[in-house]
């Protein structure tokens, strides 16, 4: 086969390792609009639902009567499914259209319903749809806090750096199941030394995981799936009525729920009955609502790469985020689960919740680096952290991770092994060393842990999970040997629990411990000028990322380090040696600045012309220039005072030109216009081509070095390097003829 190189190079970027499946509505693999999903209708009689997207009481299956009976709002359901769905989806857009009626509207509409509302909308329209609809006027964020050597210092120093970076939820999960009482109290101490008030939860089979939150070692859970068909319900053991008993259960000890659920889990369990994952999901929503959740995890989750694999299963993974929010769910968006190979795609498709912003930007970001995450690999991990918050920055975008400094992350995760080391002293755990603690301060992964005897620490975790000990005795411990502050969070955990604040809807909690909730931060956004707006403090510490620099850091004042004294030796005046080259310098040169861009002193650019100018036999003169800093002009008025007619023009930051009398002032022999890439080598080059031109020989080749990127690099530099020589003009001063003198 004929093959273009183009082609093949394309072939191997990282997108084209991902999946592309043609969409095969009999396989289920159709994203949204499948021609076998129904046409939207409701048929009331006396209040009772009778018939619901083309189907007949009697053929409901279990997720259609738990729908009908508990989720679809009876009492608008006429109103709202006499709407034209084009209507609906208008109002969804419309800022003039509150959230409140549109959760009313469409809490009155059949999953084909809601589904064909979201057909009208392309992305741009849901986005806006979606920042509008959030629960939670403030977006958040969730962290996953796993390691694969399930080392509870570890765990405990990233709980405490990813709290202080500023994450509303830690999420962890176990490798060996028998350590979750570990991990769950490790997410406690971590995060309640970085910030208090994080909320946690420690995802694992379900009796297990309720008696963590009834120890208070956890404070909210996400793991209860549906699925959209009976059958696949079925498959996990479930009907909606189990579902609904659970959250029941979590909901009555205070601990805050969220279901999960997603596009795709259907069609790769095998049970999706030809039917489009979106209209599937739609079911799933109503029937989270109708269990009495607060809120949901969605957004394809684990399946993102199958829904992804399908023509626009992106969009679709929008469209179940924007419906689950305009049910009035919290929703935690996805964007955990590895969902390309490519940073590009990744990027574009979390722009779609990153954005609007959502209840949880993610509903996990692996706060550690891939191999440390045990939900399977996270889509952004550790290292992509800087790359988030320089993307919140540049748009101005609160996403949920807020920066912080090296030392804060060091002395955060140190302290956080100290509370760890702390608890398991006091409740007469295997010890917890002191060098495990340094170790974790500064850990890039498990690998850098000392071992631990993981059977002793199991063994210790089940005691822990059968003994009588709880979350109070945690803060009594902390308590007792120095962490008072860790201790009253812990302790303060318990009583927002107790008090019931959890199950606010989109309940998160701010440092003080009050509920940030759609009740006490109701996002009430109607276009411009209203909603959740980055500003004040929380802008102030988005846009301070570590990296920036002042100007005065990126390019200091002068410490007479240039390497050349300029001596003045009196006006400069026309020369008369037809064997000299006049170097021109820009008013800052060897004064308010002392080396070019590209990192020369000026007195080895300065030697290295006169180098190149003296090996063709001609004599250098130098001339200070006070009256601009303009490349351009330096070299011409040199050129005017030039014996040979010959003149080089150099500002202070590198820039070069060589130039004759007799040319324009924007003309030129030759231009070297990117500093940044002019070598030493190079200016030699241009002293002999310049002594050439005025003896009219052909002038040779000058190294210029390639680089795309010393533009971008480099950019600030020049202009705040520029503002300096502008600064150093002096309009109507003469220019001098200097003398060198260079240092020994
Ligand atoms: N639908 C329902 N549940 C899901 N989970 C992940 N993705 C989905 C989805 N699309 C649940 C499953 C899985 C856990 C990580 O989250 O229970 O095991
Ligand atoms: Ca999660």
């Amino acid at each position: 086969m004929e093959r273009s190189k183009r082609f093949e190079v394309r072939s191997r970027r990282p997108v084209n390792l991902d999946t592309f499946v043609a969409e095969d509505a009999g396989l289920g693999l159709v994203a949204m609009d499948s021609p076998n999903d129904p046409t939207p209708s409701l048929t009331l009689v006396q209040g009772r639902i009778v018939e619901m997207d083309g189907r007949e009481e009697a053929d409901f299956d279990t997720i259609d009567r738990y729908i009908a009976a508990h989720a679809i709002d009876r009492s608008v359901a006429e109103e709202a499914m006499a709407l034209p769905s084009l209507d609906l989806a208008r109002h969804l857009v419309d800022i003039s259209t509150p959230r409140a009626e549109l959760i009313r509207l469409l809490s009155g509409c059949t999953p084909a319903k809601l589904c064909q509302i979201m057909s009208h909308l392309n992305v741009v329209e849901m986005m806006m749809a979606l920042q509008k609809m959030r629960a939670r006027r403030t977006p958040g964020n969730q962290a996953h806090v796993t390691n694969w050597r399930e080392n509870p210092v570890l765990m405990a120093a990233d709980a405490a750096e990813a709290a202080l970076r500023g994450f509303d939820e830690l999420e962890t999960t176990c490798r060996v199941a028998r350590m979750a009482p570990f991990n769950a109290l490790a997410l406690l101490v971590g995060s309640q030394t970085g910030r208090g008030g994080v909320m946690t939860q420690c995802a694992v089979e379900e009796a297990l995981n309720l008696r963590l939150g009834l120890k208070g070692l956890t404070t909210y859970a996400e793991t209860l799936s549906v699925y959209g068909t009976d059958d696949a319900l079925r498959d996990g053991d479930d009907t909606p009525w189990s579902k609904g008993l659970l959250a029941s259960a979590y909901a009555s000890r205070g601990i805050k729920i969220r279901f999960t659920s997603g596009t795709g889990s259907e069609t790769l369990m095998g049970y999706e009955d030809g039917k489009s994952m979106l209209y599937l999901e739609a079911r799933c929503l109503l029937l989270v609502k109708g269990a009495g959740a607060q809120g949901v995890q969605n957004g394809a989750i684990s399946c993102v790469a199958l829904t992804g694999a399908l023509p626009q299963g992106v969009r679709a993974i929008l469209a179940e985020n924007l419906i689950a929010a305009a049910l009035g769910l919290e929703v935690a968006s996805g964007n955990d689960a590895m969902s390309s190979h490519s940073d590009m795609r990744k990027a574009a498709k979390l722009m779609l919740q990153f954005l609007p912003g959502t209840d949880f930007v993610t509903s996990g970001y692996s706060s550690m680096p891939r191999r440390d995450n045990m939900f399977g690999g996270g889509n952004f991990d550790a290292e992509d952290l800087d790359d988030w918050m320089i993307i919140q920055r540049d748009m101005r975008v609160n996403a949920g991770i807020f920066p912080i400094t090296e030392d804060q992350a060091i002395a955060v995760r140190r302290r956080a092994g100290q509370a760890m080391q702390a608890v398991f002293r006091g409740f007469g755990f295997p010890e917890i060393r002191d060098d495990e603690i340094e170790a974790a301060a500064l850990a890039y992964n498990s690998d850098d842990m000392p071992d631990r005897d993981l059977v002793a620490d199991i063994a210790a975790a089940q005691d822990f999970l059968e003994g009588p000990l709880t979350a109070l005795d945690v803060a009594r411990a902390l308590d007792e040997s120095g962490f008072a502050d860790v201790a009253a969070n812990v302790l303060a955990m318990q009583r927002v629990r107790v008090v019931g604040d959890y199950l606010q809807p989109a309940a998160v909690l701010d440092a003080d411990f009050a509920a940030k909730s759609a009740f006490t931060d109701r996002n009430d956004y109607l276009g411009p000028g209203t909603g959740y707006r980055v500003a004040g403090e929380t802008w102030a510490r988005l846009s301070a990322i570590p990296q920036q620099q002042t100007a005065a850091q990126m390019v200091p004042l002068t410490s007479g380090a240039a390497g050349v004294r300029l001596l003045p030796r009196g006006p400069a005046v026309s020369g008369t040696r037809t064997d000299e080259v006049v170097v021109g310098l820009g008013p800052a040169f060897a004064e308010d600045l002392d080396h070019t861009l590209c990192g020369l002193s000026h007195g080895q650019v300065l030697a290295a012309l006169t180098e190149g100018i003296t090996a063709q036999g001609l004599v250098p003169r130098f001339v200070r220039f006070h009256d601009t800093a303009d490349c351009g002009l330096i070299g011409w008025q040199a050129a005017q005072l030039s014996g040979s007619g010959i003149g080089i023009g150099l500002q202070s930051k590198g820039t070069t030109l060589i130039t004759r009398k007799g040319l324009a002032p924007l003309n030129n022999l030759e231009l070297f216009s990117q500093a940044p890439l002019l070598s030493r080598e190079a200016y030699v080059q241009i002293g002999a081509n310049a002594a050439s031109h005025a003896l009219g020989r052909p002038p040779m080749p000058v190294p210029v070095r390639v680089d795309n990127m010393s533009r971008l690099r480099l950019i600030v530099h020049a202009m705040l390097m520029h503002k300096r020589e502008i600064a150093a003009v002096r309009a109507g001063q003469a220019a001098e003829d200097l003398e060198l003198g260079f240092d020994a």
